[in-house]
This record gives C-alpha cells, structure tokens and sequence, in this order.
C-alpha cells in the first residue's frame, strides 16, 4: 500500500480516540498541472497526474445523527449534526469534508440516515499547488458514499468535491484537481478534456519523469485572484461570443487567429488574460501528438512557453517561480518547466530526466538561494493511482 505509515499513524489515532476501529478507509491523492493552466473552467483541455502522496479519511457510522470529524495533524475536532451542515469560520480545514457531504447528499445531509466519526490524516504539503484540498474532498466522498451505499461515478464525485469548494471554501475552481485525483493512474498523465468530461490516461515511458519543486511563496487561491482571472475569462467569452459567427460559450470556442483579429475590442487586460486558455489548449494539444511520438524535448519546449504565457499574459506567476523556470532552463537534462496549478505561488513543474535528479536539484536550490534566501524543496514525483477504498 502506498502511504502505509499514514494510513497506520490515522487507524492508530482513530482507535485511540474514538475507542473502535474504523469501518471505512478511503485515500486520494494530489496531483500535479502538467501542460494546460487555467483551462478547466473554460472546458478546455488539461494534462496532469495524480501523485504519489495523498490523504486517508477514516470513517464509522455514529449511532445518532451526530458528526465529529478530527483533523489528525492537529488533533482538532469539530462536532455538528446531521442537521446543521454549514460552512464554518474557525477551523476552516473542516469545510472540504463537510462542503463535501453536503453536496453528497444533495444540500440535505439531514436525509442522512445517521451521522459519523471521521478523521483524516495526509502528506501532501500544504500551500504547495499539489491539490491537497481536493485530494481531502475525493476521499471523503468515496468513504462517506460506502458508509451511506451511495452509488456514483467518479466524475460526479469530482464534482461533488468541486461543490464544496465553491460554496464551503470559497474558491471557484474548475474540475482539475478532484477529476486528477480520481482518474489517475500508475505511471501515467491524464489527459482531459473539460467539455465533454473525458479522461484518457496516457502511459509515460522511464526514461522521464517529474520534479515538483516548491517555492516558499504562498499560494491561497481564496484569496481573490484566481476569481479575478476566471471572470476575465468569462467576459472575455461573452466579447467573442458576440462578434465571432459562430458559437462560443467559452474560450475554448475561440482560436488564436480569432483572438489576433478580435481582440481589439476588449479592454487591454481582459484581452491579455484571455490568450493565456486559448493558447494553452493549443498547446495541449499539440502536446499530445508530440507524446504519441515519444518526443519530449519537444513536450518540454510547450511546458516553457506554457510558463511564458503565464508570466506575461495571466500574470498569474510570481519572481520565485520565474527563477525556479529560469534556473531549469539551463540544465539540459530537464525538459520542461512550468508553474503548475493556479499560480500567484506554490510549486513548478518540471520534466526530467530521473537518473540526473540529484543535479538537478542541487542546481535549483543554489540559484534559488542566492536570489531569495532561503531554499526550496525539489521533489521527484511518481505518477500515481487514483484514488480508491482502502
Ligand atoms: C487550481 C484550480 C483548478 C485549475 C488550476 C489552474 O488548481 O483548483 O481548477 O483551474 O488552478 O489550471
């Protein structure tokens, strides 16, 4: 089992507390943003992986219908009913859990039969852009959906989760980091497509693999900017909407040619926001076809202009990811290097070649250090499988 120390540390700590065992155990994992930023939200098309740490939640069923759930790193508990669900203010850790069995059940988790004792413990750094928060949500719903003998399928688990954090948590994400989370598999991408809701894996070869390395520039996407970008995006589709004939509902309606003739009409900003999805689902695209012939300088090469977009038209990288791309760029055995997830901070994503790791690492955090300080953390991840009961 993968994570077994966790998955042992969380049992052992729900029997002390709770005095059973769980009945239920359930892991997700984070995921990394390959290729495709900001896409999601705009139905367009995204290559990630779900990586090899996540998070278990434990759960038993409660003979009344009360709830009590326990974040095990801290060994904090929040108690509720059945009957009172609602985002809270203090402890907000515990809104991916219970956004998450709200929506589970539809809004009224009163309907539950009965409620539950829960507990979840994980190893994905936070503040990282690794998807810990989705991965809190994908495990939740596949525990709590057995407890209940509640049949879904995995894309609308995911989107349970993406409910969840709309209204519990505040951030209005698209569907990459639950669908990552549930669709991965071992040693491959998911390549996905948020139109049509498709989820392909895409096996990778040995010889490649990826290094996460985290900057120590916070990343909180409630926070206003992530919200900022996508409702430029949204106006941005209604602009096209009405001039282009044809049409468009999102900016994955739009091509880049379009956007060269039409963009004029948008106000400077709005337009610079909009060519980031548009071009990265070209790039995504073409991604694909490279991958097929097994060429990954060339994959790479997309991941570093992936990077440019973000820096020059999203704005949504900072100085300490532009140095970790910068400082990739020199190293010939990295093939690729982008800020991965919503950006403003967290972590890059680089492609690799495994048997020169060490270097590459070594290389990064002096660069790093002497421009900021202090170091980052490079880290080789093993795409992994989804998530799954324990
Ligand atoms: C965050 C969001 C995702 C996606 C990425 C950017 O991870 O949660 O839905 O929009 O940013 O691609």
């Amino acid at each position: 089992m993968q994570n077994k120390e966790v998955y042992d540390e969380l049992v052992k700590k729900f029997e002390e507390l709770y005095g059973r065992k769980p009945e239920i155990v359930a892991y997700a994992p984070g995921r990394i943003e390959v290729l495709g930023n900001h896409t999601d939200y705009n139905e367009g098309y995204v290559f990630s992986a779900a990586i090899d740490k996540g998070t278990f939640f434990a759960v038993s069923a409660s003979d009344d219908d009360s709830c009590e759930l326990t974040a095990a790193d801290l060994m904090e508990t929040a108690k509720f009913t059945t009957k009172a669900v609602a985002p809270a203010k203090e402890m907000t850790w515990q809104n991916y859990v219970t956004g998450t069995f709200n929506w589970l059940f539809d809004g009224n988790p009163a309907s539950a039969r009965h409620g539950w004792k829960g507990m979840f413990l994980g190893n994905i750094p936070l503040g990282a852009g690794l998807s810990s928060s989705a991965a809190l949500e994908m495990c939740t719903v596949l525990a709590l959906s057995k407890l209940y003998g509640i049949d879904k399928d995995r894309t609308t688990m995911a989107k349970i989760g993406q409910k969840a954090e709309h209204t519990f948590a505040g951030c209005p994400c698209g569907l990459l980091d639950q669908a990552s989370s549930m669709y991965g598999a071992e040693g491959a991408l998911v390549k996905s497509d948020f139109r049509t809701n498709e989820f392909e894996t895409v096996s990778m070869g040995p010889s490649v693999a990826f290094m996460m390395v985290k900057s120590n520039a916070k990343h909180a996407l409630v926070d206003g900017a992530y919200a900022s970008r996508r409702q430029a995006c949204e106006d941005a589709a209604k602009y096209f909407a009405g001039v282009l004939r044809k049409p468009v509902t999102h900016l994955r309606d739009v091509t880049m040619a379009e956007w060269v003739l039409y963009r004029g009409g948008l106000s400077e900003t709005t337009a610079k926001r909009a060519v980031h999805p548009i071009g990265e689902d070209e790039r995504v695209l073409q991604g694909a076809a490279l991958l097929e012939k097994g060429d990954l300088k060339s994959f790479g090469a997309l991941m570093y202009d992936s990077h440019e977009s973000s820096r020059n038209w999203f704005e949504n990288s900072c100085e300490e990811l532009d140095a970790i791309v910068d400082a990739a760029k020199a190293i010939p055995e990295v093939y690729g290097a982008r800020l991965s997830g919503g950006g403003f901070g967290g972590s890059c994503c680089l492609l690799v070649d495994p048997s020169a790791a060490d270097k590459i690492a070594a290389q990064i955090t002096k660069e790093y250090k002497a421009k900021f300080g202090d170091e980052p953390v490079c880290s080789l991840i093993k795409p992994s499988q989804g998530a799954h009961l324990v």
